[in-house]
């Protein structure tokens, strides 16, 4: 481990006394007088040897038969920083045993059969800042047990037999940052049980039997669920619930059931179109629905009545219909949330009828038949459109006037020739995805002027027309995924002014070059998937997207970053180099993105070695860091990355020795690491899962 580094740090204080008096070792010891260190492994001692020099920095005493460690069991070294009393059948630690060891940083009591943690078990070791304690038989925390361990910064106690952690258990670790209780049988957590632990920034729970049932605040933002369903949050304490930046399409109305204290739900950035009034939290005061597609039809009157009745605060807006979009949903009243009929939709099919339409709410009407082409299936309601997987060889025609989402995917279209779509002016959504689509003519979805979502996805493009997508100056998310283009379609992206987020994840281009595309062409494209392409190469100019945020080149044949063309997209926040071949990372790689880069993955990018000025220019800005799976023996410089949050260099053969001091030193100074992996730890970890509890 690559704590192991710190004793050449506190080598050299111990120096000067190695040079006045001669080292002594036990017979059954081997010593080394230089490093200071003295190990008797495996010698079934029942006492530490008193004969061990006073100037021991680091005991190793593994694997012995101690059983109880005495009061002052240590007396005769008092210069000890590291100590390992792993495996030493220690039943016992008897108040007092550790009173002169104040130097010593790490104490591994892991694998023994301590059973109760005393109130004065580790009184003494006010240097301590690791204590293992994993693979014990430890039921019991008395109070009081750390209270002394005022520069602790990991505590593990994992597979132990706790069942209970009372009020204040850990008061007095005044820097813990890591709080390891996993496997045990916790299954109840006092109320102050984590009371006071102000610098905690990772507590794993993993393995145990709780209910969360102390936590009052989850943040379980930016991962990528979809739905949730009945009782998925089981937490009487619950007070806040972060569900932001997820992907959301749908929420059981009973999903906050067991969450009765609920009072602030953050659900913003999903795509949730609806939502149901939810049953379970009486107390909630704020609902926030910011940036989801939320339809603001009669369907959500439910919702609206719900959140008046409660005098909720409700952020967000309504994505359409037309004349109700962009509107702030506390603002729309249930009298504006209407379903036009089947009939009217039949008879009416005009733009303006919706603002003629009146008050009322027509969803009673008996069923009509409705216009819809052969073979297709018509939600006029829903005001959607399904052909999917129906053999069509044709875009079929006479769909009604209001559709708004169009799903074609899996026929056998082969070619799109010129207006393909004609009077489908309000599709918003249109699906074409494996279709065998390998060519479409200028024009084909000319007349589609709200299209926002664009789906072509695993058809068998090889190029486009520069005019393929001329007339939708609307679109915003554009799927071309498993075609099989030679290069970035830059010539019929130029119409696409609002485009935002394009996906070419596998495809075949090799090579991104400058396509005379400008920013000015598309201005907003913020998000640009390249995923398991063939690229070899980005040249400079070939990303002039000047808002660029994400920019996944991962799973490719790069063999180094590329930092010339980085330099086009300034304000990128999130990069994956992930599986290529880089091999050798070059001093100063990112700077042209170090003032926005947010996320840096590298995984198994075939990366040999990290110039030490790898990262220079990335700074505090940095949240996350992966560069696991590699063959990195030494690190970068990590000291001025002190924004991170998690950093995985795990399955790297990195060389515990002096290579590594900066990263511990600075793994010291982060107050907020929230998950840190190296080598292989077994911990199970919860991405972005903060678990804050109430003090
Ligand atoms: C270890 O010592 C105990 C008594 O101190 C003895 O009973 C046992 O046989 C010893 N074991 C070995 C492997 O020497
Ligand atoms: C609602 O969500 C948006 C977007 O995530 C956020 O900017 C805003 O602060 C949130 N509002 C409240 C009151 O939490
Ligand atoms: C890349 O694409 C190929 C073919 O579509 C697929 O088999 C492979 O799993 C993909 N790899 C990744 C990393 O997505
Ligand atoms: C980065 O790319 C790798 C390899 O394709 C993938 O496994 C990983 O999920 C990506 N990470 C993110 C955050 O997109």
């Amino acid at each position: 481990m690559f704590f192991c580094t710190a004793t050449f740090l506190l080598l050299v204080s111990a120096q000067s006394l190695l040079l006045t008096e001669a080292g002594k070792c036990p017979r059954v010891c081997s010593c080394d007088g230089t490093k200071l260190t003295v190990s008797c492994i495996g010698k079934n001692l029942t006492a530490v040897p008193p004969s061990i020099d006073e100037i021991t920095v680091k005991l190793d005493l593994r694997n012995n038969n101690l059983q109880v460690l005495p009061r002052g069991a240590f007396i005769h070294t008092p210069y000890l920083t590291h100590l390992n009393l792993q495996r030493c059948n220690i039943a016992k630690v008897k108040e007092g045993a550790f009173r002169t060891l104040g130097r010593v940083v790490s104490l591994n009591l892991a694998y023994n059969k301590i059973d109760i943690l005393y109130q004065e078990s580790f009184d003494g070791l006010s240097s301590l800042k690791e204590l293992h304690l994993d693979y014990n038989r430890i039921e019991e925390v008395q109070p009081g047990a750390f209270t002394q361990l005022g520069f602790l910064n990991m505590l593990a106690l994992t597979y132990n037999q706790l069942v209970y952690i009372p009020n204040m258990a850990f008061q007095g670790l005044q820097n813990i940052k890591w709080l390891r209780l996993s496997h045990n049988s916790l299954n109840n957590l006092a109320p102050e049980a984590f009371a006071g632990l102000f610098t905690l920034g990772r507590l794993s729970l993993d393995h145990n039997e709780l209910q969360l049932s102390a936590v009052t605040r989850l943040d379980m933002s930016y991962n990528p669920m979809t739905y949730l369903g009945e009782e998925s949050v089981s937490m009487p304490k619950l007070t806040h619930l972060y569900l932001d930046h997820m992907s959301l399409q749908d929420l059981s109305d009973q999903a906050l059931s067991h969450a009765p204290l609920l009072s602030h739900l953050d659900l913003s950035h999903n795509q949730l179109r609806y939502l149901e009034p939810l049953t379970g939290p009486k107390e909630l005061k704020s609902l926030n629905l910011t940036g989801n597609p939320i339809y603001c039809n009669c369907y959500l009157r439910p919702l609206r009545q719900w959140v008046s009745a409660g005098g909720l605060k409700l952020m967000g807006a309504c994505a359409g219909p037309p004349h109700l979009s962009d509107e702030p949903l506390q603002s729309v009243t249930p009298l504006d949330l209407r379903c036009r009929s089947r009939e009217e939709a039949l008879t009416e099919p005009s733009e303006e009828d919706s603002e003629s339409t009146g008050g009322a709410v027509t969803t009673a009407k008996p069923k009509q038949k409705v216009k819809c082409p052969d073979k297709c299936d018509c939600d006029i309601e829903a005001q959607h459109a399904t052909c999917e997987g129906q053999g069509h060889t044709k875009i079929p025609r006479g769909f009604p006037a209001k559709t708004q989402l169009l799903d074609l995917r899996s026929n056998h279209f082969h070619y799109l020739p010129a207006k393909m779509f004609p009077g489908l002016s309000q599709v918003v959504s249109l699906h074409l995805e494996l279709c065998k689509i390998h060519e479409i003519e200028r024009g084909a979805f000319q007349g589609m002027k709200q299209l926002f979502y664009l789906y072509l996805s695993d058809n068998d493009l090889t190029s486009l027309d520069p005019a393929a997508f001329a007339g939708l100056p609307e679109l915003t998310y554009l799927h071309l995924e498993g075609n099989r283009l030679t290069q970035l379609p830059g010539a019929a992206l130029a119409p696409l002014s609002n485009l935002f987020v394009l996906h070419l994840e596998r495809n075949v281009i090799s090579k991104l070059e400058p396509a005379g595309l400008t920013s000015s062409v598309t201005p907003k494209l913020r998000e640009l998937y390249l995923t398991n392409n063939t690229l070899t190469a980005v040249t400079k100019g070939a990303l002039d997207f000047a808002f660029l945020g994400i920019l996944h080149l991962d799973s490719n044949q790069l063999t180094e970053v590329p930092t010339q063309a980085l330099s086009d997209v300034p304000n990128l926040e999130e990069l994956n180099l992930s599986h290529n071949l880089i091999r050798l990372v070059e001093p100063r790689a990112f700077q042209p993105v170090s003032q926005q880069l947010k996320r840096l993955y590298m995984e198994h990018a075939g990366m040999e070695k990290m110039s030490r000025e790898a990262l220079v220019g990335l700074g505090a800005e940095l949240r996350a860091l992966s560069v696991r799976g590699n063959r990195l023996q030494v690190l970068p410089d990590l000291s001025p990355l002190s924004g991170l949050e998690v950093i995985d260099l795990q399955d790297n053969p990195l060389l515990c020795d002096c290579a590594l001091l900066p990263l511990y030193r600075s793994v010291q100074g982060y107050n907020d690491i929230k998950v840190f992996k190296l080598l292989s730890s077994k911990q199970l970890e919860i991405h972005s899962l903060q678990v804050t509890i109430n003090t």
